[in-house]
């Protein structure tokens, strides 16, 4: 009984510790919305150069998480976490003492190295270390961090707006990063790593540790097996097979990205500036109620996920976001009504709520469910990139956006992209709602549709009575 009590203690520690690289995401991502307002100044930034200082996190998440899949098999999950939490300080440093816009945006560039790094990182270590039966919510805490994060990064910018502190704002984001590094010292490292690595000593003494039982056996024969499975490799990512669990992936960050959350999370205060909140101080205490929601519905949507399920979470998310993308853009139509500011408002909070049940968490759970044991880890990252790449676009598209179209436009053409993300969740997602990992394998090596793809059914059937499509596939992964 103790011995379970101090294992479970060891792996929520060590969750706690390994999802603050989620808390340095979000802050990070978060943090230049308020930051913005005053750099814009202090710079004389152009639209597109205040894009640029926006997005450069993003470009540096994008080639970060690019090639965090072969850093982390060759070096260790935990010392890329170390690295991870060095560059995290590095780069906060660089941007708190920017002298100029082309420092900044190079120091935002290797934040978004260490946000891409440890977004790939730290969700793969939680799902090494964790015990099976609580491993959906531990990689769920990530998602939670960044909310957290996303809030932290609100009340610093609150904090120091009055001043225009920008600086300060940046620079705080050091704190979490050095609890970071000072937590990367007691990390064990992940035991599956040492296997692949050949360290079975090693990794028998690390698992027992973890496990807090001398009796590790069959956990450790389990991950000698897969391990000595063939490695999945890039090419075969994009075989005819594997390509329906591409399309939902990437799909799913796509869709995650184009319909505007970060225009939000990272743009706020601006547009809640060309609502008619001119004050800067009272644009950012608008954003910060909607970091607050953002973090509640999460809350609210953790144990939802596995009780009502992916699918109809998503289709109800996104039909919400799109009613209130509609009614910001009526909002932003008619910024001299007052009455209709706090529309915009409102539509905001619903818009945040609708996102944190559905494609927030909803995202990062599926990519990391459906590709093969295999292929898991490239597959997972070429999915990351992509999402770090697609939201990136957004970022920087937007201002151009509005000065092209109006605000009002851009989040019409948002709202359409929502309506587009669920023809794609209805007819291409499957439901994984209790299935396990294996049978979702299986049915795909069966050749069952994109949307069947979680379903437990017979050999022979399909939910829509259509024939299998690939029935003699023996391994999906190798050519
Ligand atoms: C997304 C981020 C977003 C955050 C908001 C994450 O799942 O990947 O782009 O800023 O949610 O909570």
């Amino acid at each position: 009984m103790v011995a379970r009590i101090r294992s479970y203690f060891l792996v929520y520690f060590i969750s706690v510790f390994a999802a603050i690289t989620g808390l340095l995401f979000g802050y990070d991502t978060g943090v230049i919305s308020g930051a913005i307002l005053f750099i814009r100044k202090d710079f004389h930034l152009t639209s597109m150069m205040t894009g640029m200082t926006v997005s450069a996190v993003l470009l540096g998440a994008f080639l970060g998480s690019a090639i965090s899949g072969k850093m982390t098999d060759e070096i260790g999950r935990r010392k890329a976490l170390v690295i991870v939490s060095i560059i995290f300080v590095i780069g906060t440093f660089l941007t708190a003492i920017a002298p100029n816009d082309i420092v900044l945006i190079f120091g935002r560039t290797i934040l978004g190295m260490a946000i891409g790094i440890g977004s790939f990182t730290a969700p793969l270590y939680l799902a090494e270390i964790a015990p099976p039966h609580i491993r959906g919510f531990l990689v769920s805490l990530n998602q939670l961090a960044i909310t957290l994060g996303i809030i932290l990064a609100y009340v610093i910018d609150y904090f120091f707006a009055a001043h225009g502190d920008w600086r300060w704002m940046l620079g705080f984001g050091v704190l979490p990063a050095l609890i970071l590094f000072a937590g990367t010292y007691f990390l064990p490292e992940s035991p599956r790593w040492m296997v692949l690595k050949g360290m079975l000593d090693e990794a028998k003494e690390n698992l027992k540790h973890i496990r807090a039982t001398e009796d590790v056996t069959r956990e450790l024969t389990e991950i000698q097996q897969s391990v000595q499975e063939k490695r999945g490799t890039w090419r075969m990512l994009f075989s005819k097979k594997l390509r329906p669990i591409m399309y939902i992936s990437l799909g799913l960050a796509f869709f995650q990205q184009v319909t505007g959350i970060n225009t939000i999370i990272y743009y706020a205060p601006m547009i809640l500036q060309q609502a008619g909140f001119s004050e800067a101080t009272t644009a950012i205490l608008a954003t910060l109620a909607i970091g607050i929601f953002n973090v509640v519905f999460t809350v609210i949507a953790l144990p939802l996920i596995d009780r009502w399920g992916r699918r109809p979470l998503l289709l109800m998310g996104l039909g919400g976001m799109f009613i209130s993308l509609v009614a910001q853009s009526i909002g932003f139509y008619f910024p001299e009504l007052v009455y209709l500011r706090w529309l915009t408002v409102g539509s905001m909070i619903f818009y945040i709520a609708c996102f944190a049940m559905s494609l927030g968490p909803i995202m990062w759970l599926v990519i990391s469910e459906i590709f093969p044991l295999q292929i898991r880890g490239v597959g997972i990252s070429v999915a990351i990139s992509c999402c770090w790449a697609f939201n990136m676009l957004v970022a920087m598209t937007l201002l151009t956006l509005i000065d092209a179209i109006s605000i009002s436009g851009t989040f019409w053409l948002y709202a359409v992209l929502c309506v587009l993300g669920v023809l794609f969740v209805y007819f291409l997602v499957p439901e994984t709602k209790g299935c396990s990992l294996e049978q979702i394998e299986k049915n795909l090596r069966a050749g069952r549709a994109p949307r069947e793809l979680g379903l437990a059914l017979g050999k022979n059937k399909t939910l829509s009575g259509l024939p299998i499509i690939q029935p003699d596939i023996e391994d999906v992964v190798t050519e």
